[in-house]
């Protein structure tokens, strides 16, 4: 089929290459001009696996892009938004780019195009822009079909879904969509049909859930950390109960991204404007900003009782999590400017996100250094701080960490050592849920 993706970021450009790869004709449009003259050479602006090269296979065959509403839609059969709605000041969801562009479609589309968001709306926005055709008097059919791959993996959750939701309130509409996705139907992927708001809604259930989940976890870590029990041995211990499993119980700084904190806040606002009270969701929230503050008074504690020690801090990651260079919401963003405010001078490595994190703190800053090797972050600092869970950081050399540190200190926001290693090079470890002191600290 003859598709068009507005709006080429993580979800539309994995969305638009991921489409082509199923062997329909996309033509990917956004308003970022440098994105798309980049994208037009095959450059991929963003850091996903497998991204590169799954456009550089279909660029100019079935993969198209350009900064046109017009000329991408204009002989389209159906029109995936994949546009932004980020939080607004409150933590509602803005949905205003998508309320621009479908009225803008409504001037282009031929009647009986499906339009159809991919980015996560709130409950109603579906009906809310049947409305809006309506009124134009476009008769064009409206799909609610979220998206739920991650990023750092999301070439392959696009083309190996574990289901598809679709929100459908016409035949025609749901027809059209099982030809769409008629190549996952033949592999047996469950597509589940549905109403508009159950599939809205389905998509913020998700995230909230597995949000749910790492504040669970995070929790009950400070709980052991207080205890003094290792939340390692509690994570594996519950995990492995079939009813609970392993994923997304990984304590840490607290999620981050550009999904579960913004998505977890829509939510709670759209159960507020149904008069229901979010209990669980305001905690889960709360539990994710406390986390940050947690982990930091740690560092700041152990500064406090080694007043001679200079403030030089070495970080391992910017990113949110690894395999992206995606910063949004990360801890980091949060953790910099309380450092910098404390004194601290750091010494930052990502393999990939240290453009992103330029971009939000410039290159002026004189106590905030991003360095390209890992090892030479290292280098003068008296801590280090693991933000983000990378393998290389996971694989890293615990002998040269204590060679290059100053101090032996290590603050592992993602539990990265095993605490035997830790102890054999006698470290001082504080991680989440967990530490080790050597009896002379
Ligand atoms: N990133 C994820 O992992 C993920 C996963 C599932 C769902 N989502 C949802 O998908 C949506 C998009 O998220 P994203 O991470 O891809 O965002 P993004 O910021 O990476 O991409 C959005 C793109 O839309 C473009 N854009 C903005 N206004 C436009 C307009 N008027 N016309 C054309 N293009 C325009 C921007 O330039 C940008 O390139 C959001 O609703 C998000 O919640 C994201």
């Amino acid at each position: 089929m003859q598709l068009a993706v507005i709006g080429t970021g993580y979800v539309g450009l994995v969305t638009g290459a991921g489409l082509a790869e199923l062997n329909h004709t996309v033509t990917c449009m956004d308003i970022d001009e440098q994105k798309i003259q980049a994208l037009q050479q095959g450059k991929v602006p963003i850091h996903e696996p497998g991204l590169p090269q799954l456009v550089a296979k279909h660029l100019g065959k079935r993969l198209f892009f350009t900064t046109s509403l017009e000329d991408a839609v204009k002989s389209a059969q159906a029109v995936f938004l994949a546009l932004p709605t980020p939080p607004d000041p409150t933590g509602r969801a803005n949905t205003r780019a998508i309320f621009q562009v479908a009225e803008q479609l409504t001037r282009y589309l031929k009647p009986g195009t499906l339009v159809i968001t991919k980015s996560t709306v709130p409950v109603g926005t579906t009906e809310r822009i049947a409305e809006l055709f309506q009124e134009k008097n476009a008769n064009l059919h409206v799909v609610a079909n979220p998206e739920f791959l991650r990023e750092g993996k999301a070439v392959h959750d696009f083309l190996h879904p574990d289901r598809i939701v679709i929100g459908v309130q016409s035949e025609t509409a749901r027809n059209q969509m099982q030809q769409i996705y008629a190549e996952f139907a033949r592999q047996g992927v469950p597509i589940l049909f549905m109403d508009w708001r159950s599939a809205e809604l389905t998509k913020y259930a998700a995230n909230a859930y597995l949000a749910t989940r790492i504040s669970f976890i995070n929790e009950i870590a400070r709980i052991a950390e207080a205890w003094s029990a290792d939340i390692e041995a509690i994570r594996q211990g519950i995990g492995l109960d079939p009813r609970i499993g392993t994923h997304y119980l990984y304590p840490s700084l607290g999620y981050g991204g550009s999904c579960l904190p913004k998505d977890v806040k829509a939510l709670i606002w759209t159960a507020r404007d149904a008069n229901v009270t979010p209990h669980l969701l305001q905690a889960v929230d709360t539990v994710n900003h406390t986390q940050r503050q947690h982990f930091l008074e740690k560092i700041l504690r152990w500064w406090h009782n080694h007043p001679s020690i200079p403030r030089i801090l070495a970080i391992w990651g910017a990113a949110f999590k690894a395999n992206t260079d995606d910063i949004r919401e990360a801890p980091i963003l949060e953790l910099i400017p309380r450092l910098l405010e404390e004194g601290f001078t750091l010494r930052i490595h990502d393999p990939v996100a240290l453009p992103n994190l330029q971009k939000v703190f410039g290159n002026h800053q004189p106590n905030l250094h991003y360095i390209k090797d890992m090892y030479e972050a290292l280098n003068n600092a008296c801590a280090l701080l693991i933000h983000t869970e990378w393998q290389i950081y996971r694989e890293a050399n615990l002998t040269e960490i204590r060679k290059r540190l100053r101090y032996p200190v290590i603050f592992d926001g993602r539990n990265l050592f095993p605490l035997d290693q830790i102890q054999k090079l006698q470290f001082t470890y504080f991680g989440v849920g967990r530490q080790w002191v050597p009896a002379t600290h």
